[in-house]
């Protein structure tokens, strides 16, 4: 995701803010490699904002240009179970942790100047609770009416959003269970969402480039002396 045309697939779309803001910490550590960088901002961002601790370790070499993946390999927001399953199950992720790693959206919103969605998915977008999950089951959700992409809203309050590809996880029997699971027990959730994003964030890594055999779980702010 440094180079184009990567960086600008449109699923990258607002990403280049999130990378601008690493910079000027590249420029201070220039010994850590972007692929730690990044993916240890996510741990941070993860854990600060109430989450679980994400196992995670240093290593990753840099990719080069000639490396970019090619466009059409991340999951596009407007399509249906086929599609996620096809994207994550090539990652080799299966319906359980399709369905932990969706909570991710339990955090932040959606730009119309970015994706073209609107909207946060919950009522707290800086906090990582397993509300997606509740919100997906209690509330109802109907199109919203409006002359952007399709996308639901939920009808009480016309404040919320859901992705066609979120509102997949209670339409297919198989992802609802899970849904279910991970609404009634956020702790479960926790820990399944921790070792999905762990692998996430170690996919395509071959192991010789890791400097730790185990990862390592980092403390918080809150908890160093
Ligand atoms: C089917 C899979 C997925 C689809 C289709 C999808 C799609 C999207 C879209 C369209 C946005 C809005 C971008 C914008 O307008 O700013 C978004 C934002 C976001 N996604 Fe996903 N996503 C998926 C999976 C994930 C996963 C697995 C995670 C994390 C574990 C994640 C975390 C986030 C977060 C935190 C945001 C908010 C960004 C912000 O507030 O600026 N997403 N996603």
């Amino acid at each position: 995701m440094r180079f184009d045309p990567e960086s600008k697939h449109g699923a990258n779309n607002g990403l280049n803010i999130a990378r601008d803001l690493l910079e000027p910490i590249k420029q201070e550590f220039p010994w850590i490699s972007y692929g730690d960088l990044w993916t240890l901002s996510g741990v941070a961002a993860i854990q600060e904002l109430g989450g679980p601790k994400i196992p995670w370790r240093p290593g990753r070499v840099d990719g080069l240009a000639a490396q970019c993946t090619p466009d059409g390999r991340l999951p596009d927001a407007s399509q249906g179970s086929d599609h996620v399953r096809n994207i994550f199950y090539r990652m080799g992720f299966n319906d359980q942790e399709i369905v932990a790693l969706l909570g991710g959206h339990a955090l932040g919103r959606c730009h119309t100047d970015r994706s073209g969605y609107d909207g946060p998915w919950t009522f707290s977008p800086t906090s990582v609770t397993n509300s997606f999950y509740k919100l997906l089951l209690e509330e109802k959700w109907a199109w919203k009416k409006w002359g952007g992409p399709k996308q639901y809203e939920d009808k009480k309050t016309q404040s919320l959003m859901m992705l066609p590809a979120d509102y997949v996880l209670v339409q297919d029997k198989n992802f609802k269970k899970w849904v279910k699971a991970y609404a009634d027990d956020e702790d479960l959730w926790f820990k399944d969402f921790s070792a999905s994003v762990a692998r996430l964030f170690e996919l395509g890594v071959p192991t010789q480039q890791f400097v730790a055999a185990e990862p390592w779980i980092l403390k918080n702010t809150d908890e160093k002396n």
